[in-house]
């Protein structure tokens, strides 16, 4: 499969929904062992933020395709000593296959991906966490068999993720609410951007009312109320999104059938009571183990690998 070969995934903008799904199918064939691709190719992995699931999935499934997999810990490479993006870049281009990136501003991952023509993979930034998603949707698909007509409810902090399953949803035609405190509703640019995808078909809804938000939903969706660079705003922010929580009430309003969904890690008691984690409707292992096979179909297309 070579449809994405040598390009960058920055946002899920860059993507049309015949690639998602393109790659969706190729995940699921990697998963269920239907297909098995080979490349013998060098990833790096570039994380200014700390991350367990990124870092694992992305190592696994490049050893699984064949690879190799160097940590280019910042701490101990020459970036944390201020040496510029651009030179940084083009020094890695001229050894790695693909570079995937962690870090603070959108505006660093877009100038790494300028600067080196290797493909650059956005690992999650304060604007958006792609791969993320199509682990998501890949979960989404596996429990319902389908994609479009379904309804996801994101409750919590309009941020990284909620920005990425907007526009991930818009792309396959499932319909998205957002349900956050007024001060954290998601970037209205990017909400524009997924109305703009959705264009009339799929219905993508922002309020206030987490009530209004579940009710009938196919997917209850949430995320810490404080992501990594904002752990001094976290004790501050639990009154105020206190009514969000996904708890066993909120629960009930949504589809009998309803899944649970979390990117990882967690904090019980806040956005997500223990019971819910833990209960029959809970998807996020299933969701956190997705993450490798949707990552190994991304790295075997973006290196064109077959
Ligand atoms: N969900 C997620 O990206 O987890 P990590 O921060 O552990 O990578
Ligand atoms: N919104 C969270 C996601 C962690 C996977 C953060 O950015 O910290």
């Amino acid at each position: 499969m070579a449809a994405l070969k040598g390009r960058d995934l920055l946002s899920l903008q860059n993507l049309t929904t015949d690639e998602v799904l393109e790659l969706l199918h190729l995940a699921a064939q990697l998963k269920s062992g239907q297909v098995n691709i080979r490349c013998n190719k060098v990833l790096g992995l570039l994380f200014y933020k700390a991350s367990t699931r990124t870092r694992v999935s992305f190592s696994v499934a490049m050893y699984q395709l064949g690879g190799q997999v160097i940590d280019l810990n910042p701490n101990v490479t020459q970036v944390s000593r201020g040496e510029p993006v651009e030179d940084t870049a083009r020094v890695l281009d001229r050894y790695l296959d693909i570079l995937a990136i962690r870090t603070f501003k959108q505006q660093q991952l877009e100038t790494f991906a300028k600067y080196a023509n290797i493909p650059v993979i956005n690992a999650l930034t304060d604007s958006g966490h792609p791969c993320q998603i199509l682990a998501d949707l890949l979960t989404i698909q596996d429990c319902f068999g389908q994609l479009t007509g379904l309804t996801l409810t994101y409750l919590g902090d309009g941020n990284n993720v909620a920005h990425s399953l907007l526009l991930g949803c818009a792309l396959v035609g499932i319909n998205v609410r957002i349900a956050t405190p007024s001060e954290y509703q998601p970037d209205p640019t990017i909400v524009e951007n997924a109305q703009e995808i959705a264009a009339n078909k799929t219905e993508i809804t922002i309020t206030q009312d987490p009530i209004a938000a579940v009710n009938g939903s196919n997917i209850l969706y949430t995320d810490v109320w404080a992501s990594m660079g904002q752990e001094s705003e976290a004790s501050a922010r639990i009154p105020l999104f206190q009514p969000y929580q996904i708890n066993e009430q909120l629960l009930s309003i949504a589809d009998k059938s309803a899944i649970v969904l979390h990117c990882l890690p967690a904090h019980r008691g806040e956005e997500i009571t223990h019971e819910v984690m833990e209960g029959s409707q809970s998807k996020v292992w299933d969701q956190a183990e997705n993450r490798m096979h949707a990552q190994k179909a991304l790295l075997a297309s973006l290196l064109g690998a077959d």
